[in-house]
């Protein structure tokens, strides 16, 4: 029997990405893209999100759990892309999480936290009919080094729980901390995802800075490991490029080049 057929493969809308990947993201499945600070994850989320909707007619969801609603489509605006005119049309769906959500997985027990959030998720998921979400990032950044298995605990509790009652296709994404060459921020998220990108900047010997995509693991797909070049295009989002052959420097954390 060819279990292969259980899996439904969806384009990701990032051009150039499900080509290297062995044709999309496995529907109903959890990706992680990870990488140190401004290294394009909320772009590269983001373009699943949008292009997933514009092309393929897959509403979203984006929990933003750093910026403010305001800021978030601000900043999106002045990239190009218009997200109240996506959320007149029933495209996407901007969830801010409560701002004291850090204070509140510190006291609380992180599950009930963790399940509150799948909760609200299901709700605008039902309210848009939505095939494609997008947490970013999957914790809150403020530093809670001392409570790592409680935010352990929390990021797997969402995201099994999301898997199990939400049923979207999702990307999450994390820091890397600069310089510590870990592939997460707290050790677990990889594990819980069926593919990793790690997303850096790497500087040619000619001098230029070029940023740079890693499929670090894919699940059940036949992945060739190659670093690739990838390209912010305004309106449109992250494109992957042509493979990097030639010897570079790492400038964020990405496997030795
Ligand atoms: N229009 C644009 N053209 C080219 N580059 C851009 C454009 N807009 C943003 N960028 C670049 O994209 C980078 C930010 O991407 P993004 O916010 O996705 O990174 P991030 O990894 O999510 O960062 P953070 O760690 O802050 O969450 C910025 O550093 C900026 O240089
Ligand atoms: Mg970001």
């Amino acid at each position: 029997m060819d279990y292969q057929l259980y899996y439904e493969t969806i384009p990701t809308g990032v051009d150039g990405l499900d080509s290297i990947i062995g044709g999309g993201f496995i529907r109903g499945r959890t990706y992680l893209i990870s990488g140190e600070t401004g290294t394009a994850k909320s772009l590269t989320a983001l373009t699943f999100l949008i292009q997933g909707a514009l092309k393929y007619g897959e509403p979203g969801i984006y929990v933003s759990v750093d910026e403010t609603y305001e800021q978030f489509v601000e900043g999106a605006r002045r990239f190009g892309w218009d997200i109240e005119y996506l959320r007149g049309r029933g495209l996407i769906e901007i969830l801010v999480p409560e701002m004291d959500i850090v204070d509140r997985i510190r006291r609380k027990d992180p599950t009930a936290i963790a399940q509150s959030l799948v909760a609200s998720i299901r709700e605008y998921v039902a309210s848009l009919n939505a095939q494609r979400l997008v947490i970013d990032p999957i914790a809150p950044l403020v530093s809670m080094d001392k409570d790592v298995q409680v935010l352990r605990e929390y990021i797997r509790v969402l995201v099994m729980s999301i898997e199990r009652e939400v049923g979207t296709t999702n990307i999450i994404t994390t820091e890397i901390p600069s310089g510590s060459g870990a592939i997460s921020r707290y050790g677990v998220e990889e594990f819980l995802a069926t593919g990793v990108f790690i997303l850096g900047i790497a500087k040619a010997l000619d001098g230029t800075f070029k940023r740079v995509l890693f499929v670090r693991k894919m699940r059940w797909s036949p992945v060739h490991p190659g670093i690739y070049e990838i390209e912010i295009v305004p309106k449109v989002g992250i494109v992957v490029k042509n493979q990097i052959r030639e010897r570079m420097v790492p400038v964020t954390y990405l496997p030795t080049l």
